[in-house]
């Protein structure tokens, strides 16, 4: 079954091809961050615009490239929540008239599964259940997959999500947006002792966490430094707060193996390329004896084949046409 699929949730135009969930035939990205960056972050009127002006254009490369007519699909899918309203609503409608208009269903699908779905692109093997830590601009979850349409979320942040903390700081240590992939190079040969940061403990919730505290903090001593005229050791900040945002989301995730024997683990989400995350989770694998599925940097970020993958397994499930999107709107997964 081949799935024409469109991602439009924040600030990249995507389209692909994903046949039977696991296969990418196609998969195009048209990236707004530099119009961004100018701004600092994501302007979502701006956004919504730049996906008007995209998605038949990403579309059409998208069929292209899999070398395939648009009638020669099986079905259009697209993210449909959560994300920016109206950028959401471009790619959302935009596909669900062109399902309409060739007569094939159309899936929508939540937009954090789709970033666990792409792993299923990477790894072949990888099967429900396991459990995943996702961490995106937006959310922070620890989530258990008990099959392909069926999430039991066992933990998540109280506040910022683990991405938004990084952008902030990353604003605050004045390199631009967007933060995560700058902090993330900055820390690199950087001392993790070099400041000491605080990491949230949620009482009586072992899997929640938190991290308006640490982006205070770094806020604080950015602003402290700035004052008295101290210069910061910019590296060695990046690297501590990159050590305390793994030591607040790796240890949870422990927990949850330890609670739910569940031997799989998957990371997804644009913080899934962090470096130090990365290593942590290769660390702890280790240690606990589970097996790890990291998904390559090209699929830890925005993009379609994710959407396309789940959008599989939500047609496998019935979930179809306008109604389960309704459903799933204000959902958290
Ligand atoms: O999943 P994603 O592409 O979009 C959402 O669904 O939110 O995640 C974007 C987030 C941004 O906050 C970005 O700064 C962060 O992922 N990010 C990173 C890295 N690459 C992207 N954070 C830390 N280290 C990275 N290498
Ligand atoms: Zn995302």
């Amino acid at each position: 079954m081949k799935i024409l699929a469109i991602e439009s949730s924040c600030d990249e135009t995507a389209a692909a091809v994903i046949e039977d969930g696991r296969k990418i035939l196609s998969n195009i990205i048209d990236s707004q961050v530099e119009t961004h960056a100018l701004y600092g972050g994501v302007v979502p009127e701006i956004a919504s615009r730049r996906h008007m002006e995209a998605v038949v254009r990403v579309t059409e490369c998208a069929l292209e490239q899999a070398g395939m007519q648009a009638d020669e699909v099986d079905a259009v899918a697209a993210t449909c929540a959560p994300g920016l309203i109206g950028a959401v609503l471009v790619g959302a409608n935009f596909g669900k008239s062109l399902a309409f208009s060739l007569g094939k269903p159309f899936i929508p699908v939540h937009h954090i599964r789709g970033h666990i779905a792409a792993n299923y692109l990477e790894f072949p093997d990888l099967k429900p259940p396991f459990l995943t830590l996702v961490a995106s601009g937006g959310h922070s979850l620890i989530v258990l997959v008990r099959d392909y349409t069926d999430f039991e979320i066992l933990g998540g942040t109280r506040d910022d999500a683990a991405g938004e903390a990084f952008d902030k700081v990353a604003r605050v240590l004045g390199v631009g947006y967007p933060g995560g992939p700058k902090i993330d190079k900055m820390a690199v040969g950087g001392d993790p002792n070099a400041y000491k940061l605080p990491v949230s403990h949620v009482k009586d919730a072992p899997m929640d966490f938190s991290f308006s505290g640490l982006k205070t903090a770094v806020i604080n001593l950015a602003h402290n430094a700035e004052q008295k005229g101290e210069t910061i050791d910019k590296s060695g900040l990046a690297a501590s707060f990159c050590r305390a945002v793994v030591d607040t989301l790796v240890p949870r995730l422990a927990h949850a193996i330890d609670e739910t024997g569940v031997k799989d683990v998957v990371c997804a989400g644009g913080v899934a390329a962090n470096s130090w995350l990365r290593q942590a989770l290769t660390d702890m694998a280790k240690s606990k004896r589970v097996q790890l599925y990291l998904p390559p940097l090209s699929l830890c970020g925005d993009n379609a084949a994710m959407i396309g993958a789940q959008a599989y397994y939500e047609f496998l499930a019935g979930h179809l046409g306008t109604t389960a999107q309704n459903a799933f709107a204000t959902a958290e997964i």
